[in-house]
């Protein structure tokens, strides 16, 4: 998430208080209540009205009549058709864009430290379970490293390439989005992991040189809101729902627009993970299936040069 010059500013924009209608509220934190036990209240955020939130499924179920500003297109060697925001509005003023985005270059990433042994000496060493830690961890990268604190990708940085599982079908998703006649290379991906009140500010990926390739973005787990804005923040964002398999592709002017997910689902009757309860239902994998309930991951993968 990327800080404002501003904060106040940035508090009233069109994108902020659609963060805020979505976001989940923390309930009251009651003094010696136990704290991850507490369950969502019922208020702001958690009974918040999703009937503007566009769902996509529901929109290839009822295969009827799409609404105002939304296309279909299907999409050779794709199964399901590819839905599009259609006559999006455009702000040609893409430096304004970018001083919003680099305020201060502040991104609000959460980093952890790591003690090493040495300054351990003489305190009392405590194990931590693997899937406790495993809950800390919001984000990594494959392919290029981004170097957060410069905000941009070191190519000296030692890397390994893109596997190539998911290399080859980020090359097919990008397809659609793609000028013809080039095949998207994927040079870079960030994975971010979303626990039950975590969210992603709105904000821009402006590093990659390349903005005519699209970010190839998968949604692995528990359902979440997709705001997409404008090129300013003062742009009403559409808010959509995304479930586990669902891909984006942020393409042509949606390249350069704000956006963000404030709020995933891990309430058992929204998160929509039914296909991935039955296909982690044995052996080790019922340790991924128990983290996945409470959990969304991200993999967005970007071509840089
Ligand atoms: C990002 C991003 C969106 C998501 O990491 O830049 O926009 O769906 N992620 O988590
Ligand atoms: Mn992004």
């Amino acid at each position: 998430m990327y800080g404002a010059s501003d904060p106040t500013a940035a508090e009233r924009t069109a994108f902020r208080c659609a963060e805020k209608q979505y976001k989940l509220y923390k309930p009251l934190n009651l003094k010696g209540r136990s704290r991850s036990r507490s369950k969502p209240s019922g208020g702001e955020g958690g009974g918040a009205d999703l009937s503007a939130v566009v769902d996509f499924h529901a929109l290839l179920a009822a295969d009827g009549e799409l609404p105002a500003g939304i296309g279909r297109r299907d999409c050779a060697g794709f199964d399901r058709p590819v839905f599009c925001f259609l006559d999006r509005p455009e702000n040609p003023d893409i430096q304004e864009r970018n001083e919003q985005n680099n305020c201060g270059g502040k991104m609000e990433y959460k980093y952890f430290k790591f003690v090493d042994s040495e300054s351990q000496k003489g305190e009392e060493h405590r194990s931590t379970a693997a899937t406790t830690l495993v809950r800390k961890l919001r984000w990594s990268t494959l392919g290029l490293q981004f170097d957060w604190s410069k905000r941009n990708y070191d190519v000296s940085l030692p890397h390994n390439k893109i596997p190539d599982a998911l290399a080859s079908l980020a090359k097919k998703m990008a397809i659609p989005a793609m000028p013809s006649g080039e095949e998207f290379k994927p040079e870079a991906a960030i994975v971010n992991y979303y626990g039950p009140r975590d969210m992603l500010g709105g904000h821009v990926d402006d590093m990659e040189a390349d903005w005519t390739k699209p970010i190839v973005s998968i949604s692995l787990g528990c359902k979440c809101i997709f705001l997409l804005g404008g090129k300013t923040r003062d742009e009403v964002p559409t808010a959509m729902f995304l479930r586990s398999g669902d891909i984006v592709l942020m393409a042509g002017v949606a390249r350069e627009c704000f956006h963000g997910v404030p709020r995933i689902f891990t309430e058992s009757d929204q998160q929509e993970i039914s296909a991935l309860i039955s296909q982690l239902s044995s052996g080790d994998d019922v340790f991924i299936l128990d983290y996945i309930k409470n959990s969304r991951i991200n993999i967005n993968v970007r071509q840089v040069y």
